[in-house]
């Protein structure tokens, strides 16, 4: 049996061993002052009340956080799951229920839940150490919120989140439309693990060139998974001709999946939760970046039975193949599939609109903040350090605002690895690329910026409380690539470390 982790020992030689290797392409740390405001508010989060809608429905589950062997490829594992599979059980609500999820921790270490995506009260948020204290060994905690907008989230551990979720404890929450567009509606979640007959490393990386951005994730994984089941194993999408699909796409892995529907057309439905007004169809590859949703919606119109793979630059892209197989038509053709041609990556920008949240975008801003993102040696002696500002977290300067302020951020990628940078939270609307403003801007709570990028976000500070904001690719954050959205007059009495063993990533 092979554990699925490589130990975080054995993760930080690999991690110094290529640090020195490519030093020359890693831009260098910076050294900003810094320019923490330690000022206690009066209010403090636990005090800011949870108001349950009169009418709403509420919906109960009870997940416990515990160990279950698990197998993909024929390789069997210690995984830690809630309620005992990857992905952990769904929670599907219908738009408007209040949630109730009572967490119960069979585990030997804390662990918490973070709602990914949900724009909740900050006391709700999952996050150890800012949000609450870390769920102890044998202790429960329960959670409560209101689904008030649909669309595809997920949840994950936000204690020591680098190594719990990658061991299996997340899941997807679906917040269904009172009203739908669709007959059929499949979540996929994609991964990465290290099990099998040979870590990849680095020297295997080079061979295949991987896929660019990446370089230090790819080394610590070779098998891709869709909903914890590697080919030929995942589960099929069933649906009868003419019926209307949708796909809710969730990245839970640390690096970036490309989808491929074998010139199927369809349309982007929704972007990290938010509809799309008039998608236009495309067959176009997709990319879906650590931590991003995408929803798709196709309408079955082969009459022979197909599958999605994954055109991606590495070998183990070949696990990625989810059955299509159709019914309702009197006769079958063969199977089809791909023939290699000239794939074309999507452009998120050019799909349709998304109601913008911020009318005016030449307002000014009330506060501006840049975030300069780079990695470099040594920092905190954690091998490789991922910075803002020259920063490791919890030393990253924070977004300080007050409630009402528009917020302005301008992201720049100093490095030669990709950044997902995600929210919590809030909603932000992309509003510049490189410089150049988007015609659609899109709304979301998760960018990915490729190296030596630049874009500008906006968003409204209307939750008051402590927010994280950080790197999606969660060897990133645990290496220091974390900040945080704070508002003035509020205060967390949570602590990181401290009795609780908090650890937030
Ligand atoms: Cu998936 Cu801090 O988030
Ligand atoms: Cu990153």
């Amino acid at each position: 049996m092979r554990m699925k982790m490589i130990s975080k020992m054995k993760y930080k030689l690999l991690l110094f061993i290529f640090s020195v290797g490519i030093m020359a392409i890693v831009v260098g740390c910076q050294s900003k002052e810094q320019n923490q405001s330690t000022e206690v508010g009066q209010i403090s989060i636990s005090e800011i009340p949870l108001e349950k809608p009169m009418d709403a429905e509420i919906k109960h589950f009870d997940l416990v956080a515990k160990k279950e062997t698990w197998n993909i490829k024929g390789t069997s594992f210690e995984a830690w799951t809630y309620n005992g599979t990857i992905p952990g059980e769904e929670i599907r609500v219908l738009e408007g229920d209040w949630v109730k999820v009572n967490l119960k921790n069979e585990l030997d270490e804390p662990v918490t839940i973070h709602w990914h995506g949900m724009v909740l009260p900050n006391v709700m948020d999952g996050v150890a150490g800012i949000t609450q204290n870390a769920v102890q060994p044998g202790d429960t905690f329960s959670y409560q919120f209101n689904a008030l907008e649909p669309g595809t989230y997920w949840y994950h551990s936000h204690q020591n989140a680098f190594e719990q979720i990658d061991r299996g404890l997340y899941g997807a929450l679906i917040v269904e439309p009172k009203e739908k567009s669709y007959d059929k509606d499949y979540v996929l979640m994609l991964d990465e693990w290290t099990i099998g007959e040979n870590n990849r490393g680095m020297m295997n990386m080079m061979g295949d060139g991987g896929t660019p951005g990446e370089m230090d994730s790819q080394m610590l994984y070779q098998t891709f998974s869709v909903n914890g089941k590697s080919a030929p194993n995942i589960k099929p999408i069933n649906v009868n001709f003419g019926e209307t699909v949708r796909l809710r796409i969730i990245n839970a892995g640390y690096q970036k999946h490309v989808l491929y529907l074998n010139d199927h057309p369809y349309r982007v439905a929704a972007i990290d939760g938010k509809d799309l007004a008039n998608a236009t169809l495309t067959s176009d590859v997709l990319m879906v970046a650590p931590g991003e949703r995408i929803d798709l919606e196709f309408t079955e119109n082969k009459k022979k039975d197909w599958y999605i793979d994954s055109p991606n630059a590495v070998k183990e892209s070949e696990d990625i193949q989810i059955p299509v197989n159709i019914s309702g038509i009197e006769e079958k053709s063969d199977a089809s599939y791909r023939d290699e041609q000239n794939l074309i990556m999507i452009d998120m920008t050019n799909q349709g609109n998304m109601n913008p949240i911020i009318d005016n975008i030449i307002q000014k801003p009330d506060v501006e903040y840049t975030m300069d993102l780079s990695a470099g040696m040594g920092m905190m002696q954690r091998g490789m350090s991922y910075t803002i500002n020259g920063e490791t977290f919890p030393d990253t300067e924070p977004i300080q605002v007050k409630k009402g302020d528009l917020v302005k951020v301008t992201i720049n990628n100093n490095s030669m690895l990709d950044h997902p940078m995600h929210l919590h939270g809030h909603y932000f609307q992309v509003i510049s690329k490189n410089g150049l403003s988007l015609v659609n801007p899109l709304v979301k709570d998760l960018i990915n910026i490729e190296p030596h990028e630049q874009y500008e976000i906006l968003f409204i500070a209307d939750n008051p409380g402590d927010w994280l904001f950080h790197c999606h690719d969660l060897l990133h954050a645990t290496g220091g690539m974390v900040t945080a959205v704070k508002y003035n007059g509020y205060y967390s009495p949570f602590e990181i470390g401290g009795e609780y063993h908090n650890e937030p990533e």
